[in-house]
């Protein structure tokens, strides 16, 4: 029991890998916040965690709502920013200036409506940050997401300094099996997580309990700040 008594936000927390952190960080007796757009998604959520999380509906892109998730909770130990879509960005010639905007506006500024309305809150413990396989292993047409996460992870960096002792860091899925990726793919799912397994040397995908580990790691270890953990089955070395 870990994280006994310990006060811990899930930005991002009604699916995928915010879920499964929530679900890891209450069997590691901590209280839990979750936090994310989507009213019923959301309820859903609470339901599947035993009912025993406090919700909070909000667009990490508005920095009231991101304010109002932290309303009402006297202390804050761990924040974990999971918040974000598969938005690529688009080809820097081709997409909308707003297309192009949008993966800043939500992972950079997300992040930074988050960090500075949980501080406040805040008198050690620790922040995990949410990079992704771009930062290191670009594709034609993702400029601005890539931007976003290697900008996240010097921001972890930068933040481990600025807020210590706040302890800092950012985890880097890869292809993790989550709602997110099912719906990027559609019908082509199976075909697709089957080829990109192929080529990783764990031979598989990653699955959400897998990335909720790093991050309660990241949470629970008190001498790790500033690190970025890769969670990719060796997906950036090939
Ligand atoms: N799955 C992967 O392969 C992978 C790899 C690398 C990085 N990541 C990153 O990891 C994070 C979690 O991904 P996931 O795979 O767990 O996705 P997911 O299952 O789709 O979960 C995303 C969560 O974030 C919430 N969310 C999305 N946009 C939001 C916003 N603007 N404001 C507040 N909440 C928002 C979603 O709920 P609502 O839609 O209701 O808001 C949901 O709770 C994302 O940032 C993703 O880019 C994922």
């Amino acid at each position: 029991m870990e994280l006994q008594n310990q006060e811990v936000v899930i930005i991002g927390g009604s699916s995928g890998i915010g879920l499964a952190t929530a679900s890891l960080a209450l069997s590691y007796g901590a209280n839990v916040t979750i936090a994310a757009r989507n009213f019923t998604k959301l309820e859903q959520s609470v339901e599947k965690l035993g009912g025993k999380v406090r919700s909070v509906v909000a667009d990490i892109m508005d920095e009231s709502q991101v304010e109002q998730i932290f309303q009402g909770l006297e202390k804050v130990d761990h924040l974990f920013v999971a918040a974000g879509s598969l938005s690529s960005g688009g080809l820097i010639s081709g997409a909308s200036i707003e297309k192009l905007k949008h993966p800043i506006a939500e992972r950079i500024y997300g992040a930074v409506y988050a960090v500075r309305h949980a501080v406040p809150k805040m008198k050690s413990g620790s922040i995990t940050l949410m990079s992704g396989l771009f930062s290191s292993r670009p594709m034609p047409g993702s400029a601005t997401t890539a931007a976003a996460v290697a900008g996240i992870e010097a921001m972890a960096r930068t933040l481990a300094l600025e807020l210590s002792p706040i302890r800092v860091n950012a985890v880097c899925p890869g292809y993790i099996n989550t709602p997110l990726l099912a719906n990027a793919f559609g019908d082509n799912y199976q075909q697709v997580i089957q080829s990109q397994a192929a080529t990783l040397p764990a031979k598989r995908i990653g699955n959400a309990q897998e990335v909720s580990q790093a991050v309660v790691f990241m949470m629970t270890n008190g001498f790790i700040t500033g690190e970025i953990l890769h969670i990719d089955g060796g997906g950036r070395l090939v």
